[in-house]
């Protein structure tokens, strides 16, 4: 089982557009059971607060339903719990840190780290970019789970150890 959390600011736009475009992704692959998804913010702003409406219809356009998902703040112990934390942006990680105390055992990255342009993704409750945060998603997505699957899908290298 590979655990994987997505972690961004408010946990309303970047962190949740992840979790379902990345649970799409393993569905349409055939890797639903292996894995466990979900998403958390670095601050308290939304919590229990639903995905934000211009994100839902980005996901919809794209045939996924993300309702019932509510905003939750990211705990020290999301860091125990999953096998990769990853930051929408660096500032999130700055935040992340805060949270756990350090990351000694490197789960934590920004998603965009996997693919073939490292960079942030632009925060779409400031730029209204949806489109463009949905694109942005989907490339790191795919990448981290290409990356995932050339190492042999494992937990942070938890399964080859066993
Ligand atoms: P997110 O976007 O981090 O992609 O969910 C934001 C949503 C809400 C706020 C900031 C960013 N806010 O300050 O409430």
């Amino acid at each position: 089982m590979i655990k994987v959390l997505f972690v961004c600011l408010g946990n309303i736009c970047r962190s949740p557009m992840a979790e379902f475009i990345f649970r799409d992704m393993v569905q349409k692959r055939g890797l639903a059971g292996q894995f466990r998804i979900a998403s958390a913010a670095t601050s308290r702003e939304e919590i229990g607060n639903p995905v934000y409406p211009p994100a839902q219809r980005k996901l919809r356009e794209h045939g996924i339903d993300p309702s019932g998902k509510r905003a939750r703040q990211m705990t020290g112990r999301d860091y125990e719990e999953y096998d990769y934390l990853l930051a929408a942006e660096r500032r999130n990680i700055t935040n992340m840190l805060r949270i756990t105390g350090g990351d000694p055992q490197h789960k934590i990255r920004r998603l965009l780290d996997y693919s073939d342009r490292p960079r942030d993704i632009d925060d779409p409750w400031y730029s209204g970019d949806f489109e463009t945060a949905y694109r942005d998603i989907t490339e790191g997505c795919a990448a981290f789970l290409d990356y995932l699957q050339r190492e042999g899908l494992t937990g942070n290298g938890k399964e080859k150890e066993k």
